[in-house]
């Protein structure tokens, strides 16, 4: 086949996290001052989302999956427990499920929005179910009122996985500040990074005095608290527990990053508003539809569905060419009840979850992050349409 130039002579990566001087400075500074680990400046960090979320537990953790796995441990399944999640996520939200011994049971999700679907899971609510695991899916609100009444009903637990949802709005509420539990990840490629980290915003003080001592081994102490002036050395082994701390060399990156959250949220609301613009008359090319509820979306991902009937190629072939074009995709996310893991130990399979399924099929996310430029999004897109013709059926 002949081949026209490339649209593009530089690699367009994915993402690519926005990191400035007062971050660099910051962490230079933590560098200088001999303390490196879980201290002063991950307080500074907690705190100020305790703050923005108007008063919620903060707990900082090194990831969102460590954080994920702490507020699954503290509802406390015993064998044979349900645990009720989304197929279209990242397989730590489900496996975290099975670290605590539970056993993930999954809702179908909207076709349109791929967010999961309330009257989905109330089918599947059974009196084996302590728990709900939704995803704020892409950075848009899933629908948290009917989960809540469906949690309030069967006395279960609502854990949302707030991932890529941080500046995401559902009605009127900030999502995290009126959860039981809600998990934010600050993964390079999320709305803000700590490199790798993530907080827990939780109501119950209890239940957050509990992570805070699962996250550093169990102890009731944690290094600063030990080995700073005024601190004591002894501790207290209270449940065996992990290493999920987050270092002040992390949280120094994100004190300055979340200062800038409206910022980068509103850099991504118009790149994304540029996209559906700029996709409008492709049509092989099917961006997510909106939640059907007033809402605020964080536009953590850029998601689209690859119309493959119309196309002599399947997705993994479309995007390869894209690679090929020097533009860079993203996969969010492949089914995880149709993964090696999930199929062999649960017996899941092709058929259970059509929504999810089509879905996973024909998925892919476009590059979407603050610095991305218009000209950048018009090279995608060129990229895109070129590619279309050269495979239509
Ligand atoms: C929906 C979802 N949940 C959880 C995680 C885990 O986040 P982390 O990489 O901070 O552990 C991710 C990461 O991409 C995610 O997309």
């Amino acid at each position: 086949m002949k081949r026209t130039a490339r649209i593009r002579t530089s690699f367009l990566p994915f993402s690519r996290p926005t990191i400035g001087e007062k971050e660099i400075e910051e962490v230079c500074d933590s560098l200088r001052s001999g303390w490196l680990t879980t201290g002063p400046k991950v307080t500074r960090l907690e705190e100020m989302f305790s703050k923005w979320s108007g008063g919620q537990e903060a707990i900082a953790v090194n990831s969102a999956t460590a954080g994920l796995h702490l507020v699954t441990l503290t509802v406390n399944l015993q064998p044979g427990d349900e645990v009720i999640t989304t197929p279209i996520t990242w397989p730590s939200t489900v496996n975290n499920i099975v670290h605590c011994g539970g056993k993930p049971v999954f809702a179908d999700v909207d076709k349109s929005t791929l967010q999961i679907d309330p009257a989905e899971i109330e089918k599947h609510i059974s009196p084996k179910t302590r728990a709900i695991i939704p995803v704020h899916f892409a950075g848009a609100p899933c629908d948290l009122e009917p989960m809540r009444g469906l949690c309030e009903q069967f006395d279960i637990a609502l854990i949302e996985d707030a991932a890529h949802a941080l500046g995401t709005r559902y009605k009127d509420e900030l999502i995290g500040e009126k959860s039981e539990a809600a998990v934010f990840s600050f993964h390079p490629i999320k709305n803000i990074t700590t490199g790798e980290g993530g907080m827990i915003l939780c109501r119950d003080p209890e239940r957050a005095t509990r992570m805070r001592k699962l996250r550093f081994h169990g102890i009731s102490r944690d290094a600063w608290k030990r080995y700073t002036r005024g601190g004591v050395p002894q501790y207290e082994l209270e449940e065996p527990g992990f290493k999920y701390n987050m270092l002040d060399i992390q949280a120094a990156i994100g004190i300055h990053q979340f200062k800038q959250l409206d910022t980068f949220n509103s850099r991504r609301k118009k790149l994304a508003e540029n996209y559906k613009e700029l996709l409008r008359d492709i049509p092989e090319v099917l961006p997510l539809g909106d939640v059907p509820y007033p809402h605020q979306h964080a536009w953590h991902l850029f998601v689209v569905r690859l119309n493959i009937e119309a196309l002599t190629v399947g997705r993994d072939q479309f995007i390869h060419a894209l690679r090929e074009e020097n533009i860079g995709t993203g996969l969010h996310f492949p089914a995880v009840h149709l993964l090696k893991f999930y199929r062999d130990n649960f017996g899941y399979r092709t058929g259970l979850l059509p929504n999810a399924e089509w879905n996973s099929e024909r998925l892919f996310s476009l590059p979407l992050y603050p610095l991305l430029k218009k000209g950048d999004q018009s090279d995608v897109v060129e990229a895109i349409r070129t590619l279309i013709k050269r495979f239509k059926r």
